[in-house]
Order: C-alpha cells, then sequence, then structure tokens
C-alpha cells in the first residue's frame, strides 16, 4: 500500500456517516429507557435529586470540585443569578515532577480527603480567619464519578473511572468521607450537596438559558445528562446522570479503540468514554501513528519517530490540538517533513471529527427521548471541557452534525458554559440550603 492510501484507508474507517449517527442515537434512546425503568442498560441514569434552580439562590458558599486531574476549592457569593468568585485553590491530584500521586492505588480515602481538606485550608487563609467566617458555611461538592445518589448530600461511588484506582472509596459516600477529613483539619464548613459535573455544568446554563436541559462534560471524561421532565421515582422534573461514557451499543470500535481499551484499569467498560475524551485520545493518536510507522506510512527515519514517542505525556490530547493547530511547530519539534506532519494533522483532525459525531448522535437520542421522537422545540445543550472549548473547530463541527440530523439548522445550539462544575456545586448548596428550611 502506498502511503497515501494507508492514509485513505485509515480516514475511512474513522469516518461516522449519518445513518451511523442515527443508528447509535435510536441506541442510546433505547438504553435511556431501560436504565430510566432500573432494567438492564449501559446507561446508568443516576438521580441527582435536583431539579431546575430557582434562580433566586443567594449567599456565600464553599465548593470542592473533584473532577479526575484536579481538585479545586473555590469560594462563591451567589446572588440575582449572577456570582462573585471570591477565591480559589486549585492542585494538581499527581505531581507532573512525580513527587506525589494521589491517583493511584497506593493513595487512601483519607490520603485523598485530606488533600482536599489541606486544598481548603488553603483558601481559607488565603482570605479571612476561619473565625470570622460564621457560623458553619455549607459547601457543595463536585465529584464527578458515577455515584449512586440517595439525597441531595448522599451518594456512593460505584466505581472509579478515568483510570483512578484509589482504595476504599468505592462504596462509601464521598461527601461524607470530606466532612470527615474537614473536621480532622478543623474546618467548620458543612458539605450539603454532592453532584455530578454534568450536573453542575446544566445548573449553570439554566440561570441565562431557559431552554437548556442538557449538560456535557467533554474533558478528562466525557458524560452527559439532561432534565427528565416526569421521573420514575418523584414523578416530578429532576436532572439525571446518564454516565454516558459507559454507553456501548453500535459503537464502530477500531483495531485502536479495542487496544485502548485492553489497556485500560477496567477493560469492556466506558467504551464510548475511551473513544472520544480527553485522557484516551492523545493514546489513540499514538497508537495510529505506530501502526503507520510500522507499516511504513509516516517517519521515513527513527529519529523523528523517537522525538514523537519521547513527547507522549499522560493526558496529551492537547497535542492533538497543537499538531493541527501547528504543522509548521511540528516539523521542528519532531525533525520531520512538512508531509509527515500534515500526516499528524490528517489522523488528529479524523480524531476529533469523529469524536464529534459520535457525541452528537447520542446527544441527539437525547432529543428523541426528551420530545418523544419529533424533535419540535428549540434546545440549549451546555458543554463544558477543554475538548469543546479548545480543540479546532469542535463546536462547529457538533453543530454541522447535529443540523445534518435535526434537518433544522441551529434548531438545536451548543453554548460553551466555563466552570460549571465548580459554579455548579454552588448552586446545589444553595439548593439544598433552601430545602432544609
Ligand atoms: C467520567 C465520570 C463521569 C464524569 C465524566 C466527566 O465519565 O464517570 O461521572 O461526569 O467523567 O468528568
Amino acid at each position: 500500500m502506498t502511503q497515501n492510501t494507508y492514509l485513505d484507508s485509515f480516514r475511512k474507517t474513522f469516518e461516522i456517516s449519518t445513518e451511523k449517527m442515527l443508528e447509535i442515537a435510536y441506541g442510546f434512546r433505547q438504553a435511556m429507557e431501560a436504565g430510566l425503568q432500573g432494567q438492564e442498560s449501559p446507561l446508568k441514569m443516576l438521580p441527582s435529586f435536583i431539579e431546575r434552580p430557582s434562580g433566586n439562590e443567594e449567599g456565600v458558599f464553599y465548593t470542592v470540585d473533584m473532577g479526575g486531574t484536579n481538585v479545586r476549592s473555590t469560594k462563591f457569593k451567589l446572588s440575582n443569578r449572577g456570582f462573585e468568585r471570591l477565591g480559589e485553590v486549585k492542585s494538581r491530584l499527581k505531581d507532573p515532577d512525580g513527587n506525589y500521586d494521589y491517583t493511584n492505588e497506593n493513595t487512601s480515602a483519607e490520603m485523598l480527603f485530606d488533600f482536599f481538606a489541606k486544598n481548603t485550608e488553603k483558601l481559607i487563609q488565603q482570605g479571612e480567619q476561619q473565625a470570622s467566617l460564621g457560623e458553619g458555611p455549607k459547601l457543595g461538592h463536585t465529584f464527578s464519578f458515577p455515584s449512586r445518589q440517595v439525597g441531595i448530600n448522599e451518594a456512593y461511588l460505584i466505581e472509579w473511572t478515568k483510570e483512578i484506582k484509589v482504595a476504599g472509596v468505592v462504596g462509601n459516600n464521598p461527601n461524607k468521607l470530606l466532612k470527615e477529613a474537614l473536621q480532622r483539619h478543623n474546618i467548620d464548613i458543612e458539605p450539603v450537596a454532592i453532584l455530578n459535573d454534568t450536573v453542575g455544568t446544566l445548573l449553570v446554563a439554566q440561570y441565562t438559558h431557559e431552554n437548556a436541559d442538557i449538560g456535557v462534560i467533554m474533558g478528562t471524561g466525557y458524560n452527559s445528562c439532561y432534565l427528565e421532565g416526569k421521573h420514575p421515582l418523584t414523578g416530578k422534573e429532576m436532572i439525571v446522570n446518564m454516565e454516558a461514557g459507559n454507553f456501548n451499543i453500535k459503537l464502530p470500535l477500531t483495531k485502536y479503540d479495542i487496544e485502548i481499551d485492553k489497556r485500560s484499569v477496567i477493560p469492556g467498560a466506558q467504551l464510548l468514554e475511551k473513544m472520544v475524551s480527553g485522557y484516551y485520545i492523545g493514546e489513540i493518536a499514538t497508537l495510529i501513528i505506530e501502526d503507520f510507522y510500522a507499516n511504513k506510512a509516516i517517519f521515513d527515519d527513527t529519529d523523528s519517530m523517537n522525538k514523537f514517542r519521547s513527547k507522549k505525556i499522560e493526558i496529551d490530547s492537547l497535542d492533538v490540538e497543537n499538531y493541527i493547530l501547528y504543522p509548521e511547530r511540528t516539523t521542528h519539534v519532531l525533525g520531520c517533513s512538512l508531509d509527515d506532519a500534515m500526516k499528524l494533522k490528517d489522523i488528529s483532525k479524523s480524531i476529533v471529527l469523529r469524536t464529534a459525531r459520535l457525541v452528537v448522535a447520542t446527544l441527539f437520542g437525547t432529543l428523541l427521548h426528551i420530545e418523544d421522537n419529533e424533535i419540535k422545540n428549540e434546545h440549549v445543550i451546555a458543554v463544558d471541557g477543554t475538548i469543546f472549548e479548545k480543540m479546532p473547530n469542535v463546536p462547529e463541527l457538533m453543530q454541522q452534525a447535529m443540523d445534518e440530523l435535526t434537518r433544522s439548522p441551529n434548531k438545536i445550539v451548543f453554548k460553551l458554559v466555563k466552570d460549571g462544575s465548580g459554579l455548579g456545586a454552588a448552586i446545589a448548596a444553595a439548593v439544598a440550603e433552601a430545602k432544609s428550611y
């Protein structure tokens, strides 16, 4: 095979046709409905015990946001559907220089939550003395892993995703673990709400967009939630965390995806997430390039290939972004020809385009459920995460794919919501407070 036919045949395996998107959408809708009824389904359909916020949420709230790459403690002031960020401390869970790692199996639940408490302590020290905080400030906790929720402040971790392996958290309530860690550090702040990052993103969007009813995270992990009009548990509106990253029906898995899955902490789980999210797409790109190299379809010399290999970092989706944006720079960094840099660009673009189309297919399936087949209304889909925010053209590619499916341009629109997981947690804490009176 010539170098270019290798590239062409690769491109084809990454293409997602309109028909394939529809097939995935129908499968997704079915899986949603089975999961909601408590039947066997790849979609966990986890209740959040949170409905649409009233917009009257007010006060000062602390938040802890645990997503998988960083932990963030923030203090927000909410009023009049607006907010002010009064302070923030962000720490990486894994030190890039290798000094510590709070994601591996040698970390205990206590160690992890003490790390969160210390982060909150730094935030308090940054601002004011604890004594002047007033009595028992409240905290909202965004914990972005599949958790069986039984109330707004009580959830149990089902399993870790995004390759985290910390011991002693699965089966436990992260808000209880957080509360105990805060107490160990003599911090008088009370966790009152726990939520998923998708739910936070939707809550924030609902402040400004009346039609917002789907929340999506396209970051280290992939997931979506939506507002169920009549939840089987309550008969009322409720936001449902679908854990969409675990969807696995009729996905066009390539040999690369199968390999990524094999190498992962939980093979067989999170198949959609492993095809579309930041944690994995850099690794997908690496596997493809290795394959091209083995088949003499890229880099004539070993030097460039070795340089490419040495650049690989753990979460490297941003490299994919760089390869798309800066082919000239790629030639310098890897010492390769412009032709090779253009191949890297082509491969990266195929991965990103596939991401956009797979994600949109599942979102269209969600709309089919919400509208019961015929999409008559306008909807706003709130999205947060680096893949949507930073990857070249992703919002446009998603809009095109959605319009292709609805055949009604811009009826469904995507809005970037920044910091849904931080601010959303403050809104959830305020909602929980209002409920407790
Ligand atoms: C993973 C988690 C999910 C989270 C998503 C985005 O898929 O399981 O809970 O929402 O990552 O952070």
